[in-house]
């Protein structure tokens, strides 16, 4: 660490020890040298790339950190990739990355893959060619990273940001559009520019994502890597950014991306409803399973005191079983069956216990009215115990398997 830093910042190398000196970098440095890959992907940009290149290696010497440009191509007609190769001869750290044209989506995942796997990156970058990302904001967006979140948005829809002047108003509707289905169809409704090129992710969080499950090729790969992430829990902040029109090239954005970021965003809704929607079912059945129990129980002359925590019991684990088998199926967790229904035996004593001492303060305090109807209030604060400790706790997503 205290080579690499020395190594990184050479307007500092005054801070070299004495003969026989010691100091201690750590104090002064509390940050380690990351490896930070720039992600360009490009598409007919031999206008932009070679400038781009350029600026990017003004903003390298202003880091404390090892910075690399991964340019990813999509064997552009215009010869994009035979100016990134001349500029390879000039600078070590730029990397070049061909491949067929399937869509930015694609071309992310394939620079983030290499950048991962080959290039060992500790954060990497996700940035236009066409200067419509400022360089000089990289250190602005990699601050950030410094200072602890895992992903980081150029957003120009925060306090301080902005979109072009210039812009009319069907491109001003595309953007808020873009961004309004996001939002809230998506369901991104704390991000406020979710549909954002210009991003730093640290890699301990891209390494969790299966870019499989994704299931995009174009432009939705933004808000798609974002929805993955909120869910992963990762910390997320949005850095205000002016965006900048294109002054050479033009944008690739097109018909088929519109219609598969609008097809993202409801798939996402469904998915994550329809996880919803099974929890309730089963909360549902656990209601109707408890007060029949319970009802079967009173029948049968069993004590009411006894009666409300073995019907509570057996609904504990009817829920379980269904919410194994059918509503957290697609959570892969690392834990085996067994574990997880010890894990939702201690959840179920914690929510037993509120259902319980519930029904004990209401048959006390009311004992006129129906047990059945202190049993039923009595399930409402058990419920919503069960559903947080559970879904955050028993079925919690395995980091490694990255669902
Ligand atoms: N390799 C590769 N393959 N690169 C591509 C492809 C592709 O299929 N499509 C676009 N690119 C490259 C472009 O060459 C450019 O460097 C960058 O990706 C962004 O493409 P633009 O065409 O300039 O995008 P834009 O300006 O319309 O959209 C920008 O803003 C959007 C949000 O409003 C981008 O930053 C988007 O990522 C962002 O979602
Ligand atoms: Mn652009």
């Amino acid at each position: 660490m205290k080579t690499n830093f020395l190594r990184q910042a050479p307007e500092l190398s005054h801070l070299k020890p004495e003969q026989g000196e010691i100091i201690d970098f750590t104090v002064q440095t509390p940050m380690a040298a990351l490896k930070i890959v720039m992600i360009i992907p490009t598409y007919n940009e031999r206008d932009n790339i070679s400038s781009m290149i350029d600026a990017l290696q003004a903003q390298a010497k202003k880091l404390l950190h090892d910075m690399h440009i991964l340019v990813v191509d999509d064997n552009s007609p215009d010869g994009t990739a035979d100016v990134v190769r001349t500029k390879q001869a000039a600078y070590p750290n730029v990397h070049l990355l061909m491949g067929e044209k399937a869509g930015l989506g694609a071309a992310y995942i394939r620079g983030m893959v290499h950048a991962m796997d080959k290039l060992h990156a500790d954060v990497v970058f996700e940035m236009d060619a066409d200067f419509s990302h400022k360089p000089e904001d990289v250190p602005r967006l990699m601050a950030a990273i410094d200072q602890g979140a895992d992903f980081v948005i150029g957003s120009r829809y925060v306090k301080g940001g902005s979109i072009p002047k210039e812009w009319g108003l069907l491109r001003r509707m595309n953007s808020l559009g873009g961004n309004i289905v996001g939002r809230y169809v998506a369901g991104l409704y704390k991000i406020r520019d979710c549909t954002a090129g210009f991003r730093a992710i640290k890699t301990s969080l891209l390494g969790k994502v299966v870019f499989d499950d994704l299931r995009v090729q174009g432009y939705a790969f933004q808000v798609a890597l974002l929805h993955k992430a909120v869910s992963l829990g990762a910390s997320i902040k949005e850095v205000p950014v002016d965006f900048v029109d294109r002054t050479a090239g033009e944008s690739k954005l097109g018909i088929s991306d519109i219609i598969e970021f609008i097809l993202n965003a409801w798939w996402i809704r469904l998915h994550s409803s329809k996880t919803f929607i099974k929890f309730a079912i089963v909360g549902l059945s656990g209601v109707i399973v408890n007060l029949g129990v319970f009802t079967l129980l009173l029948q049968a002359d069993v004590n009411k005191y006894l009666a409300s925590p073995i019907s509570i019991e057996v609904s504990i684990i009817t829920n379980f079983l269904l919410n194994n088998y059918w509503t957290f199926r697609w959570r892969k967790s690392q834990d085996r069956v067994r574990i997880k229904g010890l894990k939702f035996n201690v959840v179920s004593l914690v929510s037993l216990g509120v259902s319980y001492s519930t029904f004990i303060a209401l048959s006390v305090l009311f004992p006129e009215t129906h047990p059945v109807i202190h049993q039923l209030i009595g399930i409402a604060p058990a419920m919503f115990i069960n559903y947080f400790l559970n879904s955050y706790w028993t079925f919690k997503h395995a980091p490694e398997s990255g669902n």
